[in-house]
């Protein structure tokens, strides 16, 4: 039997303490399920920089490459300049590990905790395919004139063919295999961003033929946000560049509840994938036993799915849902009727 090497990096503010809650849940689900597994803890984060002056040392990506997948609790810090962290840990893991997708489930568990009018669980039930690697984030441009009257600062959208295609062929897989509509579509701007968009619309058009079983569809960003609050029914998989790809989950993360219940990974098919509450680090209620653990339990459930126990991740999942409708009074951090600890106990509970 294979024993999996997990890395785990808690990272900032509430991070340390929904992972700690996660990590209890792979404890009780590896119980039940019969199998094993090692986690070793990494320090990056906000307090490491702060101390040492180094946001990530040198031999973190390779020594990272050596394990099956990381689970990563929240990153970003009060006291350090925005972009910083976000950019030397989380982005340069993302890029460097080449994690090209992110994988962002949009599931409302429990009507109740649902901001529109009248949508139930069966309507809030689809899955964001965010390209990881490219785009905006790419980091490319420049200022002209800096800190004259005649500034002009450039930031360019970078999309590669084979950046491209390997996310939207993901996109048809994935739909292939958990699509509940076999629907997937596209989300873009094409009739603004008449370079990168028509590059993403030829190349889902042209993928979409090796799908004939996929029914495909395109909306362009701003309707997309309509659709989601108005109509989120229609959505099954949507695949979509990494800058429209973080606005629009987090708007996915509204419509099921908030960041509280949202999970995302960042997955590199054939490498190291990283699993993660979406939410951040949320510095104001640190230490308190608060926050809302089952955004960073759902992101265990997914870290399942991806090394193989499909099963145990289905029982995480099975255990998130009763809890949510049978336990927990509000899905926001303090509002929860019990404290971050109880949540994770609940959970590991009900798994058994
Ligand atoms: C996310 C976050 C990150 C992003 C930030 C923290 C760099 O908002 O994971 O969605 O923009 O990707
Ligand atoms: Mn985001």
């Amino acid at each position: 039997m294979k024993t999996y090497k997990i890395a785990v990096i808690p990272g900032d503010g509430t991070g340390p303490e929904v992972v700690r809650e996660g990590l209890k849940v792979l404890q009780a689900v590896a119980q039940k399920c019969g199998f094993k597994y090692t986690t070793q803890s990494y320090d990056f984060g906000g307090e490491r920089y702060l101390r040492t002056k180094e946001v990530l040392p040198d031999s973190a990506i390779a020594e990272l490459k050596t394990f099956d997948t990381i689970y990563l609790g929240a990153i970003g810090h009060p006291d350090v300049k925005p972009g910083i962290l976000e950019k030397g840990i989380l982005l340069r893991l993302r890029f460097d590990l080449d994690q090209y997708i992110n994988l962002r489930p949009v599931e409302l568990y429990d009507e109740r905790f649902c901001p529109l009018k009248n949508k139930k669980p069966a309507d809030i039930d689809f899955v964001v395919v965010r390209e990881n690697s490219e785009g905006l984030y790419k980091g490319l441009g420049e200022f002209q004139n800096k800190g004259t009257k005649d500034e002009v600062a450039i930031q360019v959208s970078h999309n590669t063919r084979r950046g491209v295609e390997r996310c939207i062929r993901y996109a048809f897989e994935y739909t292939r295999q958990y699509g509940k509509k076999k629907k997937l579509t596209l989300c873009g701007k094409t009739n603004v961003l008449t370079f990168a968009f028509d590059l993403w619309e030829r190349t889902f058009y042209e993928v979409a033929k090796e799908y004939s079983d996929i029914k495909t569809e395109y909306t362009h960003v701003d309707a997309t946000t309509m659709w989601f609050v108005k109509n989120p029914e229609w959505f099954d998989v949507i695949v979509t560049d990494n800058m429209f790809g973080d606005i629009i989950t987090d708007l996915g993360a509204m419509i099921q509840g908030g960041m509280g219940i949202a999970a995302g990974g960042n997955i590199n098919p054939k490498g190291v994938s990283m699993f993660e509450p979406i939410g951040g680090s949320a510095p104001k209620y640190t230490g308190k036993n608060v926050i809302n653990p089952l955004a960073a339990i759902c992101a265990i459930a997914m870290l399942l799915r991806q090394i193989g126990e499909g099963k145990a991740a289905g029982l995480v999942e099975e255990s998130v849902k009763t809890i949510v409708r049978t336990k927990i009074k509000d899905l926001a951090a303090g509002k929860m009727g019990y404290s971050t600890s109880q949540v994770g106990d609940m959970v590991a509970e009900a798994l058994k």
